[in-house]
């Protein structure tokens, strides 16, 4: 069997930098959390788990030592529970995450009403809503959300980092018509789109996918659906062991692909699994 590996499998450079910072501060401070888990793989979780590093859901729950801030960011609230809590802070929050928070407050500061174009209960729009420390923001999925928006002297347009940029022209085009200013900051981050390009191009190449990544990561299971729609013999997996044989009969050729927050070690395990088949 043919493998087709996509390059753009697994870690973004975000998620790459906050596992990194995990795994120092794992061996740098004996008392130490992370405020939800680092990243959507229940594998990394663990591994780091058995090097001391405790999960804890709630920022109230923890009382003393270090706590990992995860790459999709906390609210300004929890931070300043941490900060009088004096917890020694690792922060893992991606740098692109970082300048939508920024930028939204920057907009509040400066008297914009600030439009933020994501999903309303994603942490990482909750968080970006907090640094503007209640000033007015509205969240819009979508244009047709974005015309029931009232209208205001000043909007500024801000984007959850794995919007599409084809949204945020919509959302941008309807905020026009509603303000006579205008300003617009792109904040996406173009790591879920240049997957997602991949995986349909593979998927259209391949006769199976193989998804790998968590079933709880957001962008994983929107990969596989993506090759699904175009590949019916697509299977999103998170580990090797999951591959069943039965799989591939009459197979000539498949495609691997695998979330943002899938680490190398489990791709390559998958590929070695596929070519111990192909034997
Ligand atoms: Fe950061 Fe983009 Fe990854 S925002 S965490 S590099 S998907």
């Amino acid at each position: 069997m043919k493998i087709i590996l996509a390059d753009s499998a697994g870690f973004c450079f975000g998620v790459k930098r906050a596992t990194n910072l995990a795994f120092d501060a794992a061996d740098e401070y004996p008392n130490i959390c992370s405020l939800g888990p680092i990243i959507h793989s229940p594998q990394v979780v663990k591994t780091l788990e058995e090097k001391g590093v405790r999960v804890i859901r709630k920022v109230e729950d923890i009382d003393r030592g270090a706590v990992i801030i995860r790459s999709h960011g906390i609210t300004a609230e929890e931070l300043d529970i941490i900060h009088e809590r004096n917890l020694k802070i690792v922060d893992a929050t991606c740098p692109f995450v970082k300048k939508a928070q920024d930028y939204a407050t920057k907009l509040c500061n400066e008297g914009y009403s600030v439009v933020l174009v994501g999903e309303k209960d994603h942490p990482e729009v909750q968080g970006i809503i907090s640094y503007t420390r209640g000033g007015e923001v509205f969240v819009v999925a979508d244009c047709k959300e974005a015309q029931r928006l009232p209208s205001r002297p000043k909007l500024g347009v801000v984007a959850q980092t794995t919007q599409s940029f084809k949204n945020l022209q919509q959302v941008s085009d309807v905020c026009l018509g509603k303000s006579k200013e205008v300003r617009i900051f792109n904040t996406i981050c173009d790591a879920t789109s240049v997957r997602q390009n991949e995986a349909r191009k593979i998927a259209r190449e391949a006769d199976l996918m193989l998804v790998v990544g968590g079933f709880n990561s957001a962008n994983t299971t929107r990969l596989a659906q993506i090759c699904q729609e175009i590949q019916p013999k697509t299977f999103h997996v998170e580990t090797a062991e999951q591959i069943k044989e039965a799989w591939f009969s009459g197979v000539e050729s498949v495609g691997i692909t695998a979330g943002a927050s899938t680490p190398r070690w489990i791709i390559d395990q998958v590929v070695e699994r596929v070519s111990a088949m192909s034997k």
